[in-house]
């Protein structure tokens, strides 16, 4: 591919964990691709969003992801917590869908989390946060079927990142105790969004795909 024509991808929290492989994945499928960290968009700031949105108009990919929020439980969550992780986990995302035009044909990848099937009672702010951003998203397919934009809420289980050494403290034994025996490998997530971006998979947008080796007991 000629870098002149190469389609731009954007990934928000591109920079570790399971977004960094995206990234990566897309760079090997010839995507002229804009890593980001929190230097680049921090989404629990509207001012660095803003900032970000007027330098990014479009792009032809995107992938929604940053940090997850602390485990707490109920009655620990603060008006803060909620405040900052609505930013974070919500209305960025909406900022940027809003804002930034993902061209005809394009793909928007939601990262979100397997707590949305079945919320527990410690991570309380992922789960009640990103299943409400799920729900906006599948209005945004909706909104978008006629541009053809394919629109795919991934939902992880545990992954080897940063992110599960910060809710597990034994690793070894947690591994063990889930049903497969074994964490997710990030390139796993990497090479499925290559893939479906690469063979342009269209039929499944507005699904949500669970990533999270038989956790969730459903099939549906
Ligand atoms: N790994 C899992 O087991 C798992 C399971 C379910 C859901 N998830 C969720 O999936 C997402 C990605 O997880 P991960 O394991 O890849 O996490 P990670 O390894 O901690 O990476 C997080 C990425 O997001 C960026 N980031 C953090 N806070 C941000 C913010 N406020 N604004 C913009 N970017 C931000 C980080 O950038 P910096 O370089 O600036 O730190 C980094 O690139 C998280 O929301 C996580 O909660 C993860």
């Amino acid at each position: 591919m000629k870098s002149s024509f190469k389609k731009k991808a954007i990934i928000i929290g591109g920079s570790k964990g399971i977004g960094k492989s995206i990234s990566t994945n897309l760079k090997k499928a010839g995507f002229a691709v804009t890593s980001c960290s929190r230097k680049e968009v921090d989404t629990s700031k509207l001012y660095s969003v803003n900032e970000f949105i007027k330098k990014n108009k479009s792009a032809d990919l995107i992938v929604l992801n940053s940090g997850g929020p602390p485990p707490k439980k109920f009655k620990q969550i603060t008006i803060d917590d909620w405040k900052k992780y609505f930013n974070q986990l919500f209305l960025s995302y909406f900022l940027i869908l809003k804002n930034i035009d993902i061209k005809r044909g394009g793909y928007v990848f939601y990262i979100s989390s397997s707590i949305i099937k079945e919320p527990g009672n410690s991570i309380i702010i992922s789960s009640s946060l990103r299943s409400a951003m799920s729900s906006l998203l599948k209005s945004y397919s909706l909104e978008n079927l006629k541009k053809d934009i394919t629109v795919i809420n991934i939902a992880p289980g545990p992954f080897k990142t940063k992110r599960v050494k910060e809710l597990v403290k034994d690793i070894d034994k947690f591994e063990k105790s889930l049903p497969s025996g074994k964490i997710g490998n990030p390139d796993e997530i990497g090479k499925f969004v290559r893939f479906i971006a690469q063979e342009k998979i269209k039929y499944i947008s507005g699904s949500t795909v669970y990533f999270d080796g038989n956790i969730n007991k459903s099939y549906i």
